[in-house]
């Protein structure tokens, strides 16, 4: 069955109400028979009862809705906490997507027992609280990966041959003929990468650059093992040598609070005037406003971003800034890769609820 544009999100629009108190729906009322097997058996039973925050492609309710009850919120939009916390009153398990959970709903969740989130980071979770209360919390890896990488290379391609400002040039009738001195941008091929967070997606976009015949450095707090190393072909460097050598800096590292503003005044000092900054991770790991200025005074060159401190809103002076790409925190926003993220978060969702161990906890300690 294919994704109905509706649901699979193709534009970031606002709805008008939202109506989250909605009746729990069955695998009974599905328009199309449910699959797996032991459906017809399990629906006899009570079944658990499940949160889906944003509309998930029907592949993915349709697979939840085999073995729960369910409702989902029927507008690609953030809840009120007051909704979200309505919601999820009498659920056992919420699939989460563009929402926060802390103290205050959980407070509010006695029942809940799994948390799928449909991403890979998981910072929007209070993890902690949810392992003192003992639900699990799963996220969505490796289907993600090579798809944010090639976002991240995208940005760092956009922003280095000037792309949004040629097309914009081309769209106002700016382009009257052919000129030497127009648009200059800036070389990649054989530029020096610096990936600073060598996880999945790192090593991802560091495969990227081979292509490119990129010098790649990295810098991570755990330094990959030698074959690793040769087959990404990437040096380990300490985190002021990659400031100070990186052409392009690309973050990669998780929101935790060691790594909030990891990037701020005095790391932009140290950046190369020649230096682009790309930021598909999460936008808490730079200090914006310290950004801003370094892109205004042209002490780094440009920027490419997916994410931002505060999203959706955006410090205003980047919007005015024309070194700087700007995306809607897209990373992973490709047909093929939300419905594998959705898939994978029905899985880890009926995995934890049947009691099995789901394929990616991101608390285990849950199940010791
Ligand atoms: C992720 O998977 O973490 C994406 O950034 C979506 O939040």
């Amino acid at each position: 069955m294919g994704v109905s544009p509706a649901v699979a999100g193709a534009s970031c629009t606002r709805g008008a109400d939202l109506n989250v108190a909605l009746t729990f729906r069955s695998a009974r009322e599905m328009p199309t028979p449910p699959c797996g097997v032991g459906a017809a058996k399990v629906k006899q039973l009570s079944l658990p009862k499940v949160f889906i925050t944003r509309p998930l492609p029907p592949q993915a309710v349709e697979r939840i809705a085999t073995r729960c009850d369910w409702k989902m919120n029927p507008e690609d939009l953030a809840l009120e906490p007051i909704q979200l916390a309505d919601a999820c009153r009498e659920v056992e398990g919420l699939v989460a997507s563009g929402v926060r959970v802390g103290e205050e709903l959980l407070g509010q969740a006695p029942r809940l027992r799994v948390i799928a989130n449909v991403g890979v980071g998981y910072d929007n979770i209070d993890v902690t609280a949810c392992t003192r209360r003992r639900i699990v919390v799963t996220n969505t890896p490796d289907v993600l990966t090579e798809t944010t990488a090639d976002l991240a290379f995208a940005l760092l391609m956009a922003v280095a041959r000037r792309l949004v400002e040629s097309d914009r040039y081309v769209r106002e009738g700016h382009w009257h003929y052919w000129q030497w001195a127009c648009l200059w941008g800036a070389d990649i091929y054989g530029k020096t990468l610096g990936v600073y967070g060598l996880g999945r997606i790192g090593q991802a976009v560091a495969r990227r650059a081979r292509g490119f015949s990129m010098r790649v450095l990295y810098h991570d707090l755990v330094r990959a093992t030698p074959a690793q190393e040769q087959e990404l072909g990437a040096q380990f460097v300490d985190r002021e040598t990659l400031l100070r050598e990186a052409d392009f800096l690309s973050l990669h590292v998780p929101l935790t609070p060691e790594t909030h503003h990891l990037i701020n005044a005095r790391e932009l000092a140290m950046m190369k005037p020649a230096a682009f900054l790309i930021n598909a991770a999460r936008g808490k790991v730079v200090d914006e406003a310290a950004l801003v200025e370094a892109l205004k005074s042209r002490q780094i060159a440009g920027a490419g971003l997916d994410v931002f401190e505060e999203e959706p809103h955006i410090h205003p002076e980047l919007l005015a800034l024309p070194n700087v790409v700007l995306t809607p925190h897209v990373g992973s926003a490709t047909t093929e890769t939300r419905l594998a993220m959705a898939m994978l978060a029905a899985e880890n969702l009926l995995a934890a609820l049947e009691g099995r161990r789901p394929p990616n906890p991101v608390n285990p300690e849950v199940y010791v």
